[in-house]
């Protein structure tokens, strides 16, 4: 072996490896995808039958799924957003899947942010009622680009699973 075979050896460029997502990412998405339904169900679904606000049993199924919701939320946050960068040329996911999952992120802070803050008398009534729009409203976009995400993942090619 002589000296430029080892220079040449030592420099190649390594390939970047795209990131695989865990178990406990895949775990966390299945659990903010079930209590995202359990989420949207209750809430946008009382919205569009025209029963809003809340009441009884649908409030508190709403309320117990939130803590989860938004702790499987963090954890996906942590362990997909590596993988899904946006401009990352090794990325397994498609420019437009990413585009969803960025928009699931940036919506589910918003409808976190806007679902407990109301909870504390910090804005006021007027603030309150504005972040109860605004969590009805943000509720919307999460839930279709949860929906988009995961059609996304589900017709990408078998190769990049
Ligand atoms: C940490 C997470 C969440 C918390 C703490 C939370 C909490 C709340 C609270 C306190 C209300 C007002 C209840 C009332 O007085 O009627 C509400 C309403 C609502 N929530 Fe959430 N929520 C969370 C996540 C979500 C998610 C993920 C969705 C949907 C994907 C959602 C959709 C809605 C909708 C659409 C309403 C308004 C319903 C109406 O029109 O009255 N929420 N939420």
């Amino acid at each position: 072996m002589n000296g430029s075979t080892t220079a040449s050896t030592t420099l190649a460029p390594t390939p970047s490896r795209p990131a695989r997502i865990g178990i406990l990412g895949r775990l966390a998405y299945a659990v903010m995808c079930l209590t995202g339904l359990v989420l949207a169900v209750t809430g946008v679904g009382t919205f569009l039958a025209g029963k809003a606000p809340m009441t009884h049993w649908v409030l508190m199924a709403h309320a117990s799924a939130a803590p989860a919701f938004a702790m499987a939320l963090a954890v996906v946050a942590l362990s997909w957003s590596g993988s899904t960068r946006p401009g990352d040329a090794a990325s397994q996911s498609g420019g437009l899947s990413r585009f969803w999952f960025w928009l699931v992120l940036l919506a589910g802070f918003v409808v976190l942010l806007s679902g407990v803050v109301p909870m504390t008398p910090v804005f006021g009534t007027h603030g309150q009622h504005a972040l109860y729009l605004t969590h009805r409203y943000a509720a919307m976009v999460l839930t279709g680009a949860l929906i988009l995400h995961l059609v996304s993942l589900v017709l990408r090619p078998k190769s990049s699973r």
